[in-house]
């Protein structure tokens, strides 16, 4: 006998098939070629459960969900202090890819934006560690959330950079700004290349469901971040991880949420569940079009909402 929830998933992803509106993302022409049709949703349960229905299992480049997760391995990396000395947790109510920062100080508003993300991949690692060790512990770290090895896209990641003239400015900035110690086309390379990494929904599930179980992963059973940085990092999702959207997500779905540019989303419900979406046309924010509306439906039928 079939479980009722993939039954419900394949359902909840039919009423949104005929959603053709929003677009892929431009910015990044090995995005623009993706195929826009394809459509998944994927749960993990705190204890380790996995349903999916639709696509779940194409993989696609993990974008903006990276920025909570490597979040989450610099306060575990260099603790609160001296993370939050470079980056702030305020939303920005502006978008993902704007110089929101301090007049005075050049921080970053929050970890979840462009600006506040590269600042966040220098601080991964001990001190000192070389592009290349920041790199690795990336990919590591967000391989332990998703519970397999994660592995870059070469050819997304070289597409980012050939065009990625907004975030080399916003890393000169934070440069000029002692925000960052690297040299600033450094920065960026290294943070493309943690947008790069591929995922399908499945490992989104996982990897929100470690964030809904206090930072052990649900599969693998290992601890990969204390508590206390999980409600760091679900905290800053809920406020500012939807970006100039977050308060108009945060009164209709309610739930702790990431989106990311090649039309992945996440959500983590404490203690309960991780839930991921995937479709690639996004909304005026970078948001997925079709993820929104799946979340909405998840939450009025399943009363998700944490208020
Ligand atoms: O830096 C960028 O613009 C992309 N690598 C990631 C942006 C993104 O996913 C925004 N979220 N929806």
């Amino acid at each position: 006998m079939r479980s009722p929830i993939p039954d419900y998933l394949a359902e909840a992803l039919r009423s949104v098939q005929a959603d053709h509106s929003g677009a892929t993302a431009d910015y990044i022409p090995e995005l623009a070629h993706a195929d826009p049709d394809r459509l998944a949703a994927a749960l993990c349960t705190v204890d380790g459960h996995i349903y999916s229905a639709g696509d779940a299992a194409a993989e696609f480049s993990i974008q903006s969900i990276s920025k909570p997760f490597v979040y989450a391995l610099a306060l575990a990396d260099r603790g609160f202090d001296a993370v939050l000395e470079k980056v702030n947790v305020e939303p920005s109510g502006n978008a993902f890819n704007e110089m929101s920062v301090e007049p005075d100080t050049g921080r970053p508003l929050n970890p979840m934006i462009n600006a506040g993300a590269i600042a966040m991949h220098s601080l991964v690692g001990p001190p000192g560690a070389t592009p290349e060790q920041r790199v690795d512990r990336v990919a590591d770290g967000l391989s332990a959330f998703a519970g397999r090895r994660l592995h870059v896209d070469e050819a997304v990641s070289r597409s980012e950079m050939s065009h990625a003239y907004r975030n080399r400015a916003l890393a000169n900035m934070l440069r000029a700004y002692d925000i960052i110690a690297d040299d600033p086309l450094v920065a960026v390379a290294g943070y493309t290349r943690q947008c790069s990494l591929l995922v399908t929904a499945e490992d989104l599930a996982v990897m929100a469901g470690t964030l809904a179980n206090r930072g052990v992963n649900p599969l693998t059973g290992r601890p990969v971040v204390s508590a206390a940085v999980v409600r760091q990092t679900l905290s800053v999702m809920a406020t500012c991880g939807m970006y100039d959207g977050a308060g108009d997500w945060m009164t209709r779905v309610g739930v702790p949420a990431k989106s990311g540019v090649a039309g992945g989303l996440i959500g983590a419900l404490p203690g309960q569940a991780g839930i991921a979406t995937f479709s690639p046309r996004l909304d005026r924010h970078g948001n997925s079009v079709r993820g929104v509306n799946l979340f909405t439906r998840f939450t009025a039928d399943m009363g998700m909402h944490v208020m």
